[in-house]
């Protein structure tokens, strides 16, 4: 059984102090959570509180994006190597909002897949369509091209220490949650396209959902056989929400022991 990650994705929120304060509620209202992966996504500027903070705790942090090599004259950006220095083991690439607003494309998303691979940070690679591919039924299509891309540029087997994260454009900070069968129909493609490859990789891969995911919609998300957690936008940004949901992956997990 896969083991759930809950993700807090923070975005451009948070003033220093806003974000110690999160960061401590996060950590009280964790402990004694060991069944699932807690994980948050401070700002770059907020990481060293995200370090001091949550070291010698078994929530893990990361970054939401990273650009392509180790140094260099890139005005404004920050690298791989950076991020470990931090302590991060996670960073967040391909997210819609680095694809549609800052307009990256597939291969730039790769060359971030394999830096963060080079360095050994774990990425989140996040796939999704916009509403229009949807509407024109080219939702499969999108996916598949979004991670035929990782693959050939990093293999299949670096693909072992990443997770996917499914965010439909439309769902994101729209309050429109994919309903669980619409999403977990896409996670189970994504499995299949995973395991057309390498089936021992598909049954272990962890897809997560993202996309107006709240404590009172999570279970219903989480009790779908290929959901394996959420990366939470908007409501990761209150610890009593963000709490909320790694609480109903718990009892899902729970439950999926049982049964
Ligand atoms: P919301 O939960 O605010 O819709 O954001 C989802 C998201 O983009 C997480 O990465």
């Amino acid at each position: 059984m896969r083991k759930p990650l809950v993700a807090g994705n923070w975005k451009m929120h948070g003033s220093r102090q806003a974000a110690k304060t999160l960061l401590e509620s996060i950590k009280q209202g964790a402990v004694g959570i060991s069944d699932i992966d807690i994980a948050v996504f401070p700002s770059f500027v907020h990481l060293q509180q995200a370090q001091e903070l949550l070291a010698k705790t078994s929530i893990t942090w990361g970054a939401q994006n990273l650009y392509v090599g180790e140094s260099g004259a890139f005005t404004g950006e920050v690298s791989g190597p950076m991020l470990v220095d931090y302590g991060c083991q996670y960073v967040l690439i391909g997210h819609s909002e680095r694809r549609h607003v800052f307009k990256e494309d597939l291969a730039l998303v790769a060359a971030k897949l394999k830096s963060a691979c080079d360095v050994k940070l774990k990425p989140v690679l996040c796939l999704g369509e916009t509403l229009e591919q949807r509407k024109s039924d080219q939702t499969e299509q999108i996916i598949a091209e979004q991670l035929e891309s990782a693959i050939d540029t990093v293999g299949i087997k670096s693909l072992q220490n990443m997770v996917l994260a499914y965010e439909p454009v439309w769902a994101i900070g729209t309050g429109l949650t994919a309903t669980p069968e619409q999403a977990q129909a896409v996670h189970s493609y994504i499995r299949k396209l995973l395991a057309k490859q390498e089936v021992a990789l598909a049954n272990t891969m962890r897809i997560l959902y993202g996309g107006s995911v709240k404590a009172d919609n999570a279970a219903g998300l989480f009790a779908m056989p290929d959901i394996d957690g959420a990366l939470v936008g908007g409501a990761s940004l209150e610890a009593k929400s963000f709490l909320g949901i790694c609480e109903a992956a718990v009892k899902e997990f729970k439950e999926g022991l049982l049964s």
